[in-house]
């Protein structure tokens, strides 16, 4: 009997070390703000369709407008326009955590 409950220890460690693996997997390395949050997974989807994700605090906001546009601009320095639905939850929620510095959080 005592046999059986080792495997199953086994196998129940097994199973946590993937689930551990997967997790990492899943997550890219990156992690966002508000990570789990409907917009940063949004922002996850939408923005990884044809490069690999930035970090909304890796630009100011001057930035991101720049490169994406404004909220109601148009997209500028080659980056393709996002015209999806989504594109002011995106903004927004770019915006939020973009890098001010000098302010205590972004
Ligand atoms: C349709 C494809 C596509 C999608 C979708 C897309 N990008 Fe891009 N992105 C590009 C291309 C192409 C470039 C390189 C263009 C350039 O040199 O400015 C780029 C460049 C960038 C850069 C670097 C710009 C620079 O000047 O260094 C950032 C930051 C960026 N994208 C953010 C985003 C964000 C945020 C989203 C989601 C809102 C997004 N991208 C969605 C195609 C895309």
């Amino acid at each position: 009997m005592s046999g059986g409950r080792i495997i199953a220890l086994n196998l129940a460690l097994i199973g946590a070390a993937l689930i551990v693996v997967s997790s990492l997997a899943a997550g890219c390395g990156v992690k966002l703000p508000e990570e789990g949050s409907p917009q940063a997974l949004l922002y996850r989807e939408r923005c990884t369709e044809c490069h690999d994700i930035f970090r909304p605090g890796a630009m100011t906001p001057k930035m991101w407008e720049t490169i994406l546009g404004g909220l109601d601009g148009e997209s500028r320095r080659g980056h393709p326009a996002v015209p999806w639905a989504e594109r002011q939850a995106l903004l927004e929620y770019i915006m939020r955590h973009a890098h001010r510095p000098g302010a205590s959080k972004g």
